[in-house]
């Protein structure tokens, strides 16, 4: 179905996400009602919407810990409903999850949350394990945090450590669940410039789940307002901010009224 103001990706480009007619209920509930949506390789999508709208479980769809009712999805290549778990596994290990609370385990230290994905699913020595988590706790301005515990040190901080954990593998996809929830402006700002930094300069493609006009300022290529499963607008940054759609207006708090 399409939508006013419905734009889509650039043709032509590869196809790396796409959802065709999802549809996911929880009891009587549609929470994802025939959804389509395209992600093109290199291309960062901003998912915006109201809470309780199916954006986190539109990522998790993306990730195959969930399975849509009806409606076909496909990841780098993959159709995620008779994908082999064989291959589930493949594509696990190139995609990266920022989850909304960081998920950090408690008992392991920094660097050990950073390095289970490269436990869990490379033969890497130890030595070469080491090297990969600093290489990271670097990018992520965390040098020197490998030792502490998630409980000393701030949320910022932990959502920092999720990154790096989400990017251990080098993925090339990373699925980022609300990234700036929880931190400071600066801090905020700072993780935005990572997602687009890391966007340009390894091609990776994201899916940002976001609230903040400040983070998709810097890192959409594209934005897509969901409401209730569906999508209202599929548009540019700049068309979204600027939109004249009475539902993004009142998303956005700009209601004429
Ligand atoms: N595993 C689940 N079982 C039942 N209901 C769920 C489950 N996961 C999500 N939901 C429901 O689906 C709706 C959308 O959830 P979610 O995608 O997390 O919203 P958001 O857009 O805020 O990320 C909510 O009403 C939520 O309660
Ligand atoms: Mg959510």
């Amino acid at each position: 179905m399409k939508h006013q103001g419905t734009q889509g990706p650039a043709s032509g480009a590869e196809s790396v996400i796409r959802f065709e007619d999802v549809t996911k209920r929880f009891g009587e509930k549609a929470v994802l009602d025939k959804l389509s949506l395209e992600v093109v390789r290199g291309e960062t999508l901003c998912i915006m919407g109201p809470s309780g709208t199916g954006k986190s479980v539109t990522l998790r769809h993306i990730i195959g810990l969930m399975k849509p009712d009806s409606g076909s999805i496909f990841v780098g290549g993959h159709e995620m409903s008779t994908i082999k778990p064989d291959d589930l596994r493949d594509l696990r290990r190139r995609m990266g999850y920022l989850f909304q609370d960081g998920a950090l385990i408690n008992w392991l230290s920094v660097g050990d949350n950073i390095a289970l994905p490269l436990r869990e699913t490379t033969d890497l020595t130890e030595a070469e394990i080491l090297d990969r988590v600093n290489a990271k706790l670097e990018l992520v301005k965390l040098d020197g945090a490998f030792d502490k515990f998630p409980n000393e040190i701030s949320g910022g901080m932990r959502k920092r450590v999720g990154l790096a954990r989400a990017l251990i593998t080098d993925p090339e996809i990373v699925l980022y669940d609300e990234p700036n929830s929880g931190l400071d402006p600066e801090t905020s700002q700072g993780v935005d410039r990572l997602i687009r930094e890391l966007a340009n300069t390894l091609d990776i493609t994201s899916v940002v789940v976001t609230h903040l006009v400040s983070c998709i300022r810097v890192v959409a290529d594209r934005v897509l307002l969901l409401e209730a499963g569906n999508t209202v607008v599929d548009c540019s940054p700049e068309d979204f901010i600027s939109s004249s759609h009475p539902r993004v207006k009142r998303f956005l708090g700009k209601d004429p009224d």
